[in-house]
């Protein structure tokens, strides 16, 4: 299993510590739609293309996870949401967790621009926008290849395997303990 550890810049001393401060800045953690459950099964999506895409940063896949939907307004138009999680990552960096400077830039743009449908070239991009739009059956929307980053995303296979993600409640304590993180 890839491991946070070995993420170049990233350190997470203590997930626990880091999610409890995201929760408690979120102004969206209780939305069914994009609320924490949604932002365990992204993580929980992101496991399961990171194996599979060479050179993507499992820490930045975890903390786009965590951050990305965290301080949404409301479950229906909220274009800013993503740069409001950004500026929440960029805020509690190097309190709870620490990221070198061009593992910012680059969460930041994994988050700011993850609304705007694009694909992205990127690996460590590309898995964060998948495994949010992996998600999408959660909203009765297929998700559609053409709008996937990896090839690990785009196969038939692992667009229903995550339908049934949906059934399935990731705790964090798994999900620290499958990104290698505690
Ligand atoms: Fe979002
Ligand atoms: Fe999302």
């Amino acid at each position: 299993m890839t491991s946070v550890g070995s993420g170049r810049h990233a350190s997470i001393p203590d997930a626990e510590r880091l999610v409890a401060a995201v929760l408690e800045r979120s102004t969206g953690k209780h939305s069914s739609i994009h609320g924490e459950s949604h932002w365990q099964r992204v993580a929980a999506a992101g496991l399961a293309l990171l194996p599979e895409t060479l050179g993507a940063d499992p820490a930045l896949v975890f903390l786009f996870a965590l951050f990305h939907d965290s301080m949404r307004l409301n479950d229906s138009h909220d274009p800013l949401h993503g740069p409001r999680g950004a500026a929440l990552a960029r805020e509690l960096r190097g309190g709870a967790f620490d990221i070198g400077d061009t593992a910012t830039e680059l969460l930041a743009l994994a988050c700011d621009e993850h609304t705007n449908g694009g694909v992205s070239s990127d690996p460590t991009v590309g898995v964060c926008w998948d495994a949010d739009r992996l998600n999408l059956w959660r909203v009765g929307i297929r998700p559609d290849p053409r709008f996937l980053s990896t090839e690990a995303a785009r196969s038939g296979e692992r667009i229903l395997w995550a339908r049934d993600l949906q059934r399935e409640h990731f705790a964090w304590e798994k999900l620290y303990r499958r990104f290698g993180i505690r």
